[in-house]
């Protein structure tokens, strides 16, 4: 892969007319935030071959095969409160989820709330969304970053991983161009965005991939030993979970879809 010979064939507006592509970097995220604090216009694409520090969820590490994968990260600029953050989320759920399909299918590829993405039950791609304030007065935050790591081409996982994480090339059983990923990931990525930020309910598209609509689940505040279970009823426009169980149907804004229920918290 070549800044130029991607910008080539990139269809877009703005995502990923100003990129930068390492060999190594400790995360993308941390990259593409120093450049947002250096004033990269919103857009701005950040790609490594490999992080030696890659950051997850929750405060979790993240890791991936060098060389095998798309790991990245856009900067943001949108007008938009902290709480409404999540539709940007939902609107990176729905790019890669359409991206992975676009390669992938007829295997079906599902969201697990609220943007893990999921070949044949396993995790094939997660998203770290950070903001930055730095000087700004006003209520939207100064950037957001948005960092994906997709699994592509990587055939082996940690033995801890093993069980849960896939990659597009093993639910296919063949190499994939991650060029190819990269454009098309970048064009989706900015349609969802518009769309999003256009007050498009995003959020319609996102439920008819939701992992487990319909059905009992617990999900488990981060952090914590509380949970709540019930049954996944879909997502609010800004992209909070809707669960519903015998005390009502309750928004929930962070935490993980762990399992069935085995008791019920109100
Ligand atoms: C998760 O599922 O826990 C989120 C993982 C996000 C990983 C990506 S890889 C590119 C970007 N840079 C990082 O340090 N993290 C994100």
């Amino acid at each position: 892969m070549d800044v130029s010979s991607l910008q080539d064939r990139l269809d877009t507006q703005r995502f990923g007319h100003s990129m930068r592509l390492h060999e190594r970097v400790e995360s993308t995220n941390t990259e593409a935030a120093n450049w947002a604090r250096d004033g990269a216009p919103e857009g701005t694409v950040v790609v490594t071959e490999f992080q030696s520090a890659g950051r997850g969820r929750h405060g979790r590490s993240w890791s991936a095969a060098p060389g095998r994968n798309v790991m990245l990260s856009v900067v943001l600029r949108p007008e938009l409160a902290p709480d409404e953050l999540g539709r940007i989320t939902i609107a990176a759920g729905v790019a890669v989820a359409n991206t992975v399909d676009a390669f992938v299918a007829p295997h079906p590829v599902a969201i697990k709330w609220p943007n893990d993405i999921i070949i044949d039950g396993r995790k094939t791609c997660g998203m770290l969304l950070e903001t930055s304030f730095g000087q700004s007065s006003g209520p939207a935050p100064e950037a957001v970053i948005l960092g994906i790591g997709l699994n592509v081409n990587q055939t082996d996982f940690p033995p801890e991983l093993e069980e849960r994480a896939t990659s597009m090339r093993l639910s296919i059983g063949r190499t994939l161009p991650r060029s190819a990923v990269l454009v098309q990931l970048l064009q989706e990525l900015e349609t969802w965005y518009d769309a999003t930020l256009a007050g498009e309910p995003v959020h319609l598209t996102y439920e008819e991939r939701l992992e487990r609509r319909g059905e009992q689940v617990t999900l488990r505040f981060a952090g914590t030993d509380r949970t709540v279970s019930g049954t996944v009823r879909g997502i609010t426009p800004s992209g909070a979970l809707r669960l519903e169980n015998a005390s009502g149907e309750h928004v929930l804004h962070a935490g993980e879809v762990t399992s069935r229920p085995t008791h019920v918290e109100n």
